[in-house]
């Protein structure tokens, strides 16, 4: 028989919700991803379940496009056995005119425990978590955050250099539309990262110096410095005017191609979130490149996403929890 192992006594709890790592520790941050450590593994058994949320009703609510992410939690719900339930804003009655709240607190009446939300608007994650009792997990809200992405993100740095900090981290690309970046900032910065943005003025917050990152300007100067490239994808639903003069000048300007990463003094990891515009951000034989770890992040973000969900649960036993149904 396995007897679990206690959680330490100063394991930090989340909190109600997980809206961004802007409102997290380092300390909870990392004890996120300690958390993920044992439910990789449950992902590579013949048998991928294990009974920590068995009981437990979660609703993914998706009023925006995703693949990854959507998938991703769905996964890790099934395999933490909890019951779940996929509403897209399309089929459902926010097309009538019903609102958000209305829409979550309908499902509360259906006695869910948990609400996962992607949403077009800032805020929106933050919004939902004050008006129901359901834990909220922000699965990226407009420009805000996309929180599951930069711990699954940092989970992939942690297992390449098997530290977070003083790895050189250039997030580059579309800095200003991207909640990718956000949390990755708030993520890098907390677990002592050093963190520079690159790309066109006019894709870049103003006073993002300010959230403790460098500027630079050129992709030259990334490739020149970093460690690590994360590559944000061009936004181009987001744009509503012209930022860039055409996809081919952005690809020309600052795109990463194999011919700037061959001039590089040191191999680079690439990482991107995905979805990928090939050909304009990143060139193909780079996405599909010996130093891309684009795929390991998607693995990595089903057992970051499992952590969460069962840290909210309330979970704290976590090697009891990565048990099997018949040692649990
Ligand atoms: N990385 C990411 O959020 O991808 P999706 O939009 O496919 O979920």
């Amino acid at each position: 028989m396995n007897v679990p192992a206690p959680a330490p006594a100063s394991a930090p709890t989340l909190g109600k919700d997980l809206l961004g790592l802007q409102y997290l520790s380092a300390a909870q941050i990392l004890h996120i991803l300690d958390t993920a450590e044992p439910f990789k593994e449950v992902s590579e058994r013949p048998i991928k379940k294990v009974p920590a949320l068995r009981g437990k009703t979660i609703v993914n609510l998706f009023f925006e496009p995703s693949t990854r992410t959507r998938i991703s939690f769905e996964f890790a719900e099934k395999r933490l056995s909890a019951d779940t339930v996929n509403v897209a804003s399309t089929g459902s009655s926010v097309t009538k005119g019903e609102n958000l709240v209305d829409t979550a607190r309908n499902l509360e009446a259906m006695r869910i425990d948990m609400v996962v939300i992607r949403h077009g608007a800032s805020g929106a994650a933050q919004f939902l978590g004050e008006r129901i009792r359901s834990n909220v997990i922000n699965a990226g809200d407009g420009k805000h955050e996309h929180p599951t992405q930069a711990l699954l993100d940092l989970l992939t740095l942690r297992d390449h250099f098997g530290r977070i900090e003083r790895v050189k981290v250039a997030i580059c690309g579309d800095i200003l539309h991207s909640r990718v970046a956000r949390s990755n900032i708030w993520g890098l910065t907390k677990l002592g990262a050093e963190v520079a943005v690159c790309g066109p003025a006019s894709l870049m917050p103003s006073r993002v110096e300010e959230l403790g990152v460098t500027i630079l300007p050129r992709i030259e100067d990334a490739i020149a410095w970093a460690d690590v490239l994360n590559i944000m994808r061009l936004q181009l639903e987001r744009m509503h005017s012209g930022y860039i003069p055409s996809l081919r000048e952005y690809n020309r300007v600052f795109g990463v191609t194999s011919e700037r990463l061959s001039r590089a003094p040191k191999d680079i990891l690439i990482m991107h979130p995905g979805p990928m515009n090939r050909g304009v951000e990143i060139d193909s034989d780079v996405a599909d490149g010996p130093h891309s770890v684009i795929l390991p992040q998607v693995t990595n973000g089903v057992a970051v996403r499992m952590a969460v969900l069962y840290l909210l649960a309330g979970g704290s036993q976590v090697s009891a929890a990565a048990q099997p149904e018949d040692q649990a």
